[in-house]
């Protein structure tokens, strides 16, 4: 099913394998157009996208990618690091001219934040691929998050560092900060694909289509955003009008 709300387009898969394969395709799209810059992130969620993409015959070898976020204080040969995730998943198959990740290593915030901002600026993101938080956040930008934002240092909630806790031995050991993209450099890609799957991100959905755009859903700011697409399965759905 597909539905267009305004600059929003919608597209509702059967599952995370034919969201892979729908989320796949809007790079490909993208790519045909020219897209030189893709924004990534990491997480359960586009994994199957990552599958198709390193599957497929499309070339980066030309193209630089950006990442969201990573934990600080992990290195980057930490199994649990973003860094580690995007090679294992992406950058071993498929390498880019230019791969950027946070240095999460790096423990002067202030330094790294304006480097991240100052390749971003120089780099401007064509498609940017994101996640969506049980609580409505993208990035690491919880509830709260300034709209205007752009890479910063974050403090993770709890309910947050709940959810990772499953990617670590026990909770203690999930980092407590990271450094993020903000809503503001996220916004400034010329196309963003969020993708969520499964029940316990229904309500997020439904905020973040259907509700106010308020600090209190940092996705809710996709609204304002010129060229959307949301992949879905059903039960994400399912709290949609
Ligand atoms: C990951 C990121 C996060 C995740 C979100 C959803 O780089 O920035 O916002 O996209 O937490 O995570 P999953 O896909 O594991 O449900």
């Amino acid at each position: 099913m597909q539905e267009v709300m305004k600059n929003i387009h919608v597209q509702i898969v059967r599952d995370q394998t034919a969201g892979g394969l729908a989320g796949f395709q809007v790079f490909q799209n993208a790519l045909n157009k020219g897209a030189q810059v893709l924004g990534l992130a990491t997480g359960s969620t586009p994994v199957t996208i990552y599958d198709e993409l390193t599957a497929s015959d499309l070339d980066f070898s030309n193209l630089t990618s950006i990442n969201l976020d990573e934990y600080v204080g992990l290195k980057p040969t930490h199994p649990q690091s973003y860094h580690y995730f995007m090679q294992e998943h992406l950058f071993d198959q498929k390498p880019f001219a230019h791969s950027f990740v946070p240095d999460g290593m790096n423990l002067n915030a202030d330094e790294e934040t304006k480097l991240y901002d100052a390749l971003i600026n120089a780099n401007p993101i064509d498609l940017q691929l994101l996640g969506l938080g049980q609580n409505g956040h993208i990035g690491f930008n919880e509830p709260g998050t300034d709209p205007a934002s752009t890479t910063h240092k974050v403090a993770l909630t709890a309910s947050t560092i709940a959810a990772n806790a499953r990617f670590f031995d026990n909770a203690d050991e999930v980092p407590r900060y990271a450094y993020s993209m903000g809503i503001g450099s996220i916004l400034k890609a010329k196309q963003i694909l969020i993708v969520a799957y499964g029940e316990a991100k229904a309500n997020a959905v439904a905020a973040m289509l259907q509700g106010p755009v308020t600090p209190d859903v940092p996705a809710s700011y996709l609204q304002r955003h010129p060229n959307v697409t949301v992949i879905l399965d059903q039960a994400a759905a399912s709290k949609l009008n």
